[in-house]
C-alpha cells in the first residue's frame, strides 16, 4: 500500500480501472451538507459528471437530487432512488421521447432553454393532459473565466434564452395552458475557481429578477447551476473544495425573495477527487532526448487531457526509486493519446502502477470504445478492506 492505494488489493485486478474512495464522497458530501444547510440551499447532483450506479446511491443517500440532461439520466437517477420531485431536466436540444420520460416520471421540473422547447414541452404535456413545471434557463451573459470548451454563460455560447428576449419569452407564457413558470436557471461554466465569476452571477440575477419584478413576477426557485473548480495540482491537500466560501458568495451577494429556493448543480465538485484511474505500465521506452512511460489506459477512459488539454496529477504508486521526467502516454492510434509530458516520476518499470487523479468527474463517464477497446472497469475503496 502507498498512499491512499491499497494495491496490494489490487495486484489481480485487471488494469485499467476506475478507484473510488467511497469514504471520501462520504465526507464531500456531508460537508457540502453542512455548508448548503446553513442557508437552506438545495443541491443536486449534476449526473453527467459521473452516473456510477453505486456513487449516485451514496449521493443519493446523503439527499441530494438529480440535475439530469438526457432520456439516459432520468431512469438512472431514479434507479438510484433519486425521488422525481427532487429530479430537474436540462439540456438545449430535448427529444420528445425525453420530454414524454420527464412528464411520466413527473419530475420537478424542466429546464427549459428556447420558445421552441417550451411550444413543444407545452404540446407534450397538453397530450398527456399535465401541466410541466418550467424554469428557464438565462444566458446571463456573464464570463466564468475558464477553459472556452467548458465556458458556457457568453453571448456567444448555444445555452440558454438571451436576457434581449426574456420579456418576450415571459409574454409567450400567458398564452400556453400547459407549462407553468417556476424558476429562472443559470450556469455559466465548470472548473471555476475564482468566486468573483459567481459573484458576478448572484449581481446580474438580481438585476433580472427586478426586471421580473416590474411585471409583478416572482418565480419559486433561482437556480444557479454548477461549476465549483476543484485543485488539480494538490488533491491530497485540497481532497474537499472550499464548500464554505461557496455558498457563502451566494449568501452576501444574491437578494432572494422572501420564500424564494436556491438551488445549485453541482457535478465536479462533489465527485471529483474521490476517483483515480489506475493504470499499469506496458513500457518504458526510450525516445530521443526523452522516456515514455507507455501504460495500458488511453485517451478512451479519461478523455480529458486530450480534448481539454487538462491535467491530472500523475504518480507512481507502487515505486520509491529517484524521480526522473518521462511523457506519459496511452496506447491508442492518436498523438492526442499523451495524459502528460515531461512528468517527474519515480523511476519506473513495465509492470509499475500508475495512478492519475481527480478523474472522479467527466471520467468514466466520457470513456468511449474507440479503438474497440474495452470500457474501463471500476472499484470502491469499502469493498477492498
Ligand atoms: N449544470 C449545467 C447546466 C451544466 O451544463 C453543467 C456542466 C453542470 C450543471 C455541472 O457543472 P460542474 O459543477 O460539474 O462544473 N466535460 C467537461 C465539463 C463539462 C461541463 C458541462 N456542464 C470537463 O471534463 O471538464
Amino acid at each position: 500500500m502507498k498512499g491512499t492505494f491499497p494495491v496490494g488489493k489490487l495486484t489481480s485486478a485487471k488494469t485499467p480501472l476506475y478507484y473510488y474512495d467511497t469514504q471520501l464522497l462520504r465526507n464531500t458530501l456531508s460537508e457540502i451538507n453542512r455548508e448548503a444547510g446553513k442557508y437552506g440551499y438545495q443541491v443536486h447532483y449534476a449526473v453527467k459528471a459521473n452516473a456510477n450506479g453505486r456513487l449516485l446511491s451514496i449521493i443519493r443517500e446523503h439527499g441530494l437530487g438529480a440535475d439530469c440532461v438526457s432520456g439516459g439520466e432520468i431512469p438512472a437517477s431514479l434507479k438510484a432512488g433519486f425521488p422525481a420531485e427532487k429530479i430537474v431536466f436540462a439540456g438545449v436540444g430535448k427529444a420528445d421521447w425525453e420530454m414524454d420520460l420527464g412528464l411520466d416520471a413527473d419530475i420537478f421540473c424542466f429546464n427549459v432553454e428556447s420558445v421552441p422547447e417550451l411550444e413543444v414541452l407545452n404540446e407534450r404535456a397538453a397530450a398527456k393532459g399535465k401541466v410541466a413545471r418550467v424554469a428557464l434557463r438565462i444566458n446571463p451573459n456573464v464570463d466564468a473565466h475558464t477553459h472556452h470548451y467548458i465556458t458556457t454563460g457568453l453571448n456567444e455560447n448555444k445555452f440558454g434564452i438571451s436576457l434581449a428576449h426574456l420579456d418576450a419569452v415571459l409574454d409567450r407564457f400567458a398564452s400556453l395552458k400547459n407549462v407553468r413558470l417556476v424558476g429562472l436557471h443559470f450556469h455559466i461554466g465548470s472548473q471555476i475557481t475564482d468566486m468573483d465569476a459567481f459573484k458576478s452571477l448572484c449581481i446580474r440575477i438580481n438585476e433580472i429578477q427586478e426586471q421580473m419584478y416590474q411585471r409583478m413576477l416572482i418565480v419559486d426557485v433561482i437556480n444557479v447551476g454548477g461549476g465549483l473548480g476543484v485543485d488539480y495540482e494538490n488533491p491530497d491537500r485540497n481532497a474537499i473544495p472550499d464548500f464554505r466560501h461557496y455558498f457563502e458568495t451566494f449568501h452576501k451577494h444574491l437578494k432572494l425573495r422572501p420564500k424564494q429556493e436556491l438551488h445549485f448543480e453541482l457535478g465536479r465538485a462533489v465527485v471529483c477527487q474521490c476517483g483515480s484511474l489506475l493504470t499499469k505500465v506496458l513500457y518504458v521506452k526510450e525516445g530521443v532526448n526523452k522516456k515514455f512511460v507507455i501504460v495500458d489506459a488511453g485517451m478512451t477512459d479519461l478523455i480529458r487531457p486530450a480534448l481539454y488539454q487538462a491535467y491530472h496529477k500523475i504518480e507512481n504508486i507502487t515505486s520509491d526509486e529517484p524521480v526522473q521526467e518521462y511523457d506519459v502516454v496511452g496506447p491508442i492510434c492518436e498523438s492526442s493519446d499523451c495524459f502528460g509530458k515531461m512528468v517527474a516520476l519515480n523511476g519506473t518499470r513495465r509492470g509499475d502502477w500508475i495512478a492519475l487523479r481527480s478523474a472522479g468527474a467527466y471520467g468514466e463517464i466520457m470513456a468511449s470504445q474507440y479503438n474497440c477497446r474495452n470500457l474501463p472497469g471500476c472499484c470502491f475503496s469499502d469493498e477492498l478492506v
